[in-house]
Parts: C-alpha cells; structure tokens; sequence
C-alpha cells in the first residue's frame, strides 16, 4: 500500500516535439536521450482509502496545481477504483524550468504507484504509461542512452548502451530560474498546427535518429555532437516559426551557445542542447568537464550550474 521510487531526469539529443495523438499522448517522433545521474526526483506513494481526496507534498510543501496531472497518471496506473493516495514528493533540482523535471516526477510517480498497488512491475508496460502522463517521462524508466521508437501502436523504449560503456558529462547552465513561459503540450499543438517547418521536421527525424544511434554505438563524440545541434536547433527553429512564436531563449542561452562554440573551436570536446526552457546543456567528455563548467560559469547572466554523469533507470528505493 506504500512503496517509494527514484527517477533520473533524461535529456533529449534527438528530441521528441510533437504529438500524433493528444488524447494517448503519443509522440510523433522517435528520440534519443540520456539519462542523467545526480539529478533526481523520489515519489512515495501511499494509498489510503480513508483519505477525503489525493494529496500532493512537494518538498515539504501542499502542491494543488501539479495534483491533476498526477492523479490521472495514478488512474490509469491503479485504475479509477483505486484508493485515493498521498503522494510525497522531493526534487533536487528546478521544477517546471525546461530541466525534465515531468520525466523524473512521472517515472518516480508510476514505479512507486505500480509498486504500492502491486500491478506489472516490467519497465515496457511501465515505460508505457509513463509516456501518457509525459512523453519524456517513458525514456526514464531505461538507463543511459535511451531510444524511444514511435510504433504502429504504442510507444516502445530500450537502453542502446549502458552509461558505464561510454561515461559522457552534462553540464547545465541555468539561465532562468521561473518555470517556463509556455508549456510543452500548448507549445508542440501550436507548433503542429501552425510552423510551416514541422512537416519536415517529421519527415527528417528517421534519418537523424540513426546518425545518433549509429554514433552511439561507434561512441563517435563528433558525430553525436554534430547531429545533435542541429536537431536541436531544428526543434527550436519550429517554434520560432509558429504563431504566436515560442521563444524560451534569453541573453544568456545566446551567450552560453557562443561559449560552446569558442570551446569547440580550441579542441574542447562538448556540444550543446535546449529544451523547452532556457537552459543549456552542455554534453562533454568528461576529461573537458571542469574547462566547460569555468567557461560556462563566467558566461554572463549565468546563474547556477550543475553537473551529472550518466546515470540508472527509474527504481524502487526502501523508504520507512
Ligand atoms: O515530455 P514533455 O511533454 O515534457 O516534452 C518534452 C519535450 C522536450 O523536452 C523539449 C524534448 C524531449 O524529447 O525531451
């Protein structure tokens, strides 16, 4: 009736921006991602039949506004006759800021929920509903480099290598620390409907998913690095092009862009990636870790940095 869980953040290399179904939540594309190690989100679960309603605490605090998003996940984990639940969650890291927090949350939320309610513990049935509460979310139920593939149906998730076989370090520089401007569901509906690049944004993943994937197994940085921007850039030129624009950039991600470039022009092994927020990651070899954090950290309006290798999936943890 009680089981806790922990879950990495995963950052996308090859993204995942747009929906084929709304309603199943399911991805229009396939993407890669890793996982990441000192980042993390724990949920505890406890079902509790004599509770008036659900309850959310997030590190420490009531939270009503995050509570919908998680009692539906419970329903399709439990089903809708299940208890109702007390869900205790704790978070090292910005909620809401374009940093995966929706990823590590809802893979905490559905193995602790799966655990307590003792239903299917295999991480594909759990990847899987995972995936409707965020798409992100599935990619963390698997450990290191992680490919989402879009199937006929459903969505289906491996681990194409584990982090211990090719040991790479993010560092993220934050930039903003508010919760983002546009949510990811309102931002990939508006993108779909409205940015005249989406189609082909579509129609051209396919090919960068295997560059990725193929880079990943030959463990050739510059290739990764290579196709990784560009993706990225791609995912964000979208957005740019849509209407209304969705712009989660400031200065200082233009600037953070500029001190990877200038580092990669000296030799120094690091590419960059941004999700829905403006934040930079900066992927690196991890001999290049402290000269990308110096650089990274004297960049202006830089406000805090973190630092994580590659890391496990979400798990059960022994909570009293
Ligand atoms: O899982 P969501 O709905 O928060 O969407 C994630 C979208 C990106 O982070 C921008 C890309 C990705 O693949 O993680």
């Amino acid at each position: 009736m009680r089981a806790a869980a922990i879950a990495q953040p995963n950052i996308a290399l090859i993204k995942y921006w747009g929906k084929r179904d709304v309603d199943r939540n399911l991805p229009a594309v396939g993407s890669i991602s890793i996982t990441l190690r000192e980042l993390f989100t724990e949920m505890c679960v406890q079902l509790d039949a004599g509770l008036p309603h659900d309850m959310l605490v997030v590190n420490g605090t009531p939270d009503t506004a995050l509570l919908p998003r998680l009692s539906a996940c419970l329903d399709r984990v439990l089903g809708a006759e299940r208890s109702r639940a007390r869900i205790d969650s704790r978070c090292n890291f910005p909620i809401a800021a374009g940093l995966a927090s929706s990823a590590s949350a809802f893979a905490a939320l559905t193995v602790a929920a799966a655990a307590a309610g003792n239903k299917s513990s295999d991480p594909a049935v759990l990847a899987s509903l995972a995936g409707r509460a965020s798409g992100s979310a599935a990619r963390s139920l698997y450990s290191g480099y992680v490919e989402l593939e879009n199937t006929a149906d459903d969505i289906a998730v491996c681990t194409l290598r584990d982090p211990g076989e090719w040991p790479l370090t993010v560092v993220v520089a934050i930039t903003a620390s508010g919760p983002k401007s546009v949510g990811s569901t309102r931002a990939m509906e508006l993108s779909r409907q409205t940015s005249p690049f989406y189609s082909s944004w579509i129609e051209q993943q396919p090919h960068d998913l295997g560059v990725a994937r193929e880079a990943i197994m030959q463990r050739d940085f510059a290739k990764l690095a290579a196709v990784s921007e560009h993706n990225c850039l791609k995912m964000h030129s979208i957005m740019w092009a849509s209407r209304p624009p969705i712009v989660y950039w400031n200065a200082a991600t233009m600037d953070c862009l500029q001190t990877v470039r200038d580092l990669q022009a000296q030799g120094v092994g690091v590419f960059f990636t941004m999700d829905a927020g403006p934040q930079v990651k900066a992927v690196c070899l991890p001999e290049h870790a402290q000269q990308v954090r110096a650089a990274l950290g004297a960049t202006a309006g830089v406000v805090e940095l973190m630092e994580s290798g590659l890391g496990d999936a979400a798990r059960l943890v022994n909570r009293a």
